[in-house]
């Protein structure tokens, strides 16, 4: 039976490319001094935000910063729940001024943002759920930072492992559909966690290593409308059948950089 799916309207903080270039390599998708068409990048990104705006979403914009070319990755800088911010510390050297900019963002919104004493990357790793946080480790943040998590919050946060270098943050592998539901891709997590996942999300939307490596996991729900890259086509099928509607939007010059919708969105919520 279809179900009727409801869209809560959300607030989005997202970065633009102006300064997007890849010029080292912390991930595998990364060729060092690859060279990327920033004009198309700038271009690929506005489309995501107007598919955002046009669907009601609300949408604010931290300056982007010369020098810090991953920086159009909102996603990494923090994760909120009930309006507090716990904030980023990045693995890769060259990502960690990131954190101070938009920490500044955030203060001058009238958020309080917690410093991670932990190596941790915001959203990118820390997913929240209608009851979790789910958290991925492996790759970049670590063990240590979920529990930092979880004390701040307050909320039981899920530890899974990642282990497939292609899938180094969580939000490349799993997406939350709504406040009961996920959809990812198994073969990016350990055995153990895998069965985790099984165990909490029965229900949940199993995608192929073609999804994921179209980059098809990260993508951003409301609830009904998933913003999706164009070429994860039979995610998109399987998402048109539970009764959601994929919103393609191709972000392909931003995946040079390992990055799709979810990284360059970092959801606000109060
Ligand atoms: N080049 C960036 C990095 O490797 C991409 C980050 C993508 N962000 C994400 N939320 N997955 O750190």
């Amino acid at each position: 039976m279809l179900e009727s799916r409801v869209p809560r309207r959300r607030r989005f903080l997202v970065c633009e490319p102006r300064h997007f270039a890849v010029q080292y390599a912390i991930n595998p998708w990364m060729q060092p001094d690859t060279r990327v068409d920033v004009d198309l990048a700038q271009d690929q990104w506005q489309s995501l935000i107007r598919a955002y705006r046009s669907h009601g979403h609300a949408v604010d914009t931290v300056e982007p910063v010369p020098g810090l070319p991953d920086m159009v990755f909102a996603a990494n800088c923090a994760v909120s729940v009930d309006g507090r911010i716990f904030g980023s510390l990045f693995h890769a050297p060259e990502r960690r001024p990131e954190s101070t900019h938009y920490e500044t963002w955030f203060k001058a919104s009238g958020f309080d943002v917690y410093r991670p004493e932990s190596v941790c990357e915001g959203e990118g790793d820390l997913v929240p759920t209608g009851r979790y946080v789910l958290a991925g480790t492996g790759f970049r943040t670590t063990r240590e930072a979920h529990r930092e998590v979880q004390e701040f919050f307050g909320v039981p946060v899920i530890s899974l492992t990642l282990v497939d270098p292609y899938f180094y943050h969580l939000d490349t592998a799993l997406f939350v559909l709504d406040d009961d539901n996920i959809a990812y891709y198994p073969e990016a997590f350990s055995p153990g966690s895998r069965e985790v996942l099984r165990r909490l999300y029965p229900e949940a939307v199993l995608a192929t290593r073609e999804d994921a490596m179209a980059f098809g996991l990260n993508s951003v729900s409301d609830g009904l409308h998933v913003f999706i890259a164009p070429g994860a086509t039979a995610l998109a099928d399987q998402l048109a059948l539970r009764g959601y509607v994929p919103v393609p939007v191709d972000l392909s010059e931003l995946l040079k950089a390992g990055g799709g919708i979810k990284c360059c969105t970092q959801e606000i919520r109060s």
